[in-house]
């Protein structure tokens, strides 16, 4: 019989290897290959025989649907990221930079559950018992009937919880700090976070709890990154936002069990985390008069239409290779939009520096906003600010054609509610979209017509759109 292989695990990205290497060739990472037996433990294969199985059965995949039940999290804006409330038995991974505010919105989420009745358990292997207990305060749900744990051995924490009754909530917080003697590598490596998840997501199957892990996104090396886990679990939601700014956005990335482009958005106050209703006003309020190299995008996150300013500044550079900055959007698609407004509208921006700007700590992966970066680009390099109450959305092409994108009526809808009087948007093809009174509609179906607009709109012309 061949003899089984051991392999050789980089701890730091997870990358296989059949030989130790001093280096792992994908991460760079040194000294990171732990070697693994196949035959044992965890990632092992089932064992050098092959066990004789039972029958399953098979079933048509016309049967019946049985909606998965769920429990409300009695927060409005998790349970629109969930889908409608944690699916009974499933895992849940929250990941985000460390000190974004995980542990303060699971607090307040297992306070609201302990609150409807359900049991929940807090276990952190990062802090002590006395600083969760702080946190609460703080945040006022100190009174609450969660129970807490200080621990961070999977055998332990398994044996405590089967001693009562199997709680409706579990929260590991995080997943970085646990670990279990069926792997023997450090807690934090690549091994031991996905065998205490494995054994996390077993007791989750078995007892029906809803299990959340938390899991901080690290800089490369040390410890092991929360995606080395996104498979493995049911959900995945990140929790992002600039330090700088209070707010913060849940986004789903992986879910099972419901949509996957919803977002909630949160504010960080000294008294924990608010939800965010109305998102479109919070990252408006900000603005000023109106500037030049300032556009307002109306944007859709999953169903839910937000209004967002976006600030470009374009200047002549004294750098051989000028600069390109952005932040809240993808350089790739700001060198492409640079590119067609050179190719398209003859607008070259070879020797300017680029700065971009998403207002707010917010982040933009909308292909429908490229129409508003290039506005925010020429208007910056013209010196002639935007029609202050008016929005602008539209995917280009590398035609330099505007090209029509889903939604454009709960787009305008929400920039009238909000007081905005006009959009410059793509053609639309057939229905005429349901526009409010006094809504004007700019359609543009070549870059180059919205480009020459702005650079030969004046100062008192652009009163008029206002
Ligand atoms: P925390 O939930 O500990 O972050 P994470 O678990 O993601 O590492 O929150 C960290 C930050 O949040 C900390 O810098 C303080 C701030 N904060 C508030 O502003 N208000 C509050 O009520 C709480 C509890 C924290
Ligand atoms: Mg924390």
């Amino acid at each position: 019989m061949a003899k089984a292989r051991s392999q050789f695990i980089c701890q730091s990205c997870g990358s296989v290897y059949n030989r130790w290497n001093g280096k792992c060739d994908d991460c760079g990472q040194w000294n990171t290959l732990v070697q693994e037996d196949p035959t044992r433990g965890i990632g092992a294969a089932p064992g050098k025989q092959r066990q004789k199985g039972h029958a399953i059965k098979l079933l048509p995949i016309s049967g019946e649907i049985e909606d998965a039940p769920r429990i409300s999290t009695s927060i409005s804006e998790l349970d629109r990221v969930t889908g409608g409330g944690f699916v009974p038995g499933s895992a849940i991974l929250i990941g985000g930079d460390p000190g974004i505010g995980k542990s303060t919105l699971l607090t307040q989420a297992s306070a609201a559950f302990s609150r409807a009745g359900h049991r929940v358990v807090y276990v952190s292997g990062e802090e002590a018992a006395a600083q969760i207990r702080l946190r609460a305060q703080r945040l006022g749900v100190a009174d609450s009937n969660v129970l807490l744990a200080a621990e961070t051995n999977v055998e332990n924490i398994l044996t405590t919880l089967e001693l009562g009754p199997a709680p409706s909530l579990l929260i590991i917080d995080s997943i970085q700090t646990l670990w279990t003697s069926l792997a023997d590598s450090a807690p934090g490596t690549v091994t031991q976070v996905r065998a205490s998840t494995q054994a996390m997501i077993g007791y989750a199957k078995k007892t029906g709890t809803v299990v959340i892990l938390v899991g901080h996104v690290t800089k490369e090396g040390q410890i092991a990154g929360p995606r080395v886990i996104e498979h493995m679990v049911d959900a995945v939601l990140y929790f992002e936002g600039e330090r700088g700014h209070h707010f913060r956005i849940l986004r789903t990335v992986k879910n099972r069990f419901g949509p996957t482009d919803e977002i909630g958005v949160f504010e960080m106050t000294q008294k924990g985390l608010n939800e965010v209703t109305n998102p479109s006003e919070l990252f408006l309020n900000e603005r000023s008069g109106s500037s030049p190299g300032a556009a307002v995008f109306a944007g859709l996150e999953g169903t839910r239409p937000v209004l967002v300013e976006i600030q470009a500044l374009v200047a002549q550079s004294s750098l051989g290779t000028p600069r390109r900055a952005v932040v809240g959007w993808d350089t790739a698609r700001l060198s492409m939009v640079l590119a067609v407004l050179e190719a398209h509208c003859g607008i070259r921006l070879g020797s300017h520096d680029v700065y971009l700007n998403v207002a707010g700590g917010y982040r933009i992966s909308e292909p429908a906003a490229d129409l508003a970066v290039a506005a925010a680009l020429i208007s910056s390099l013209s010196g002639n600010p935007l029609p202050h109450r008016s929005v602008h959305f539209g995917e280009i092409s590398l035609s330099g054609s505007v090209r029509p994108v889903a939604q454009a009526g709960l787009r305008i809808k929400e920039a009238a509610k909000l007081g905005f009087n006009s959009a410059t948007m793509p053609k639309t093809t057939g229905a005429q979209n349901p526009v409010a009174k006094g809504f004007d509609i700019f359609e543009v179906d070549e870059l180059a017509e919205l480009a020459a607009r702005i650079a030969g709109s004046h100062h008192d012309g652009n009163q008029r759109a206002d």
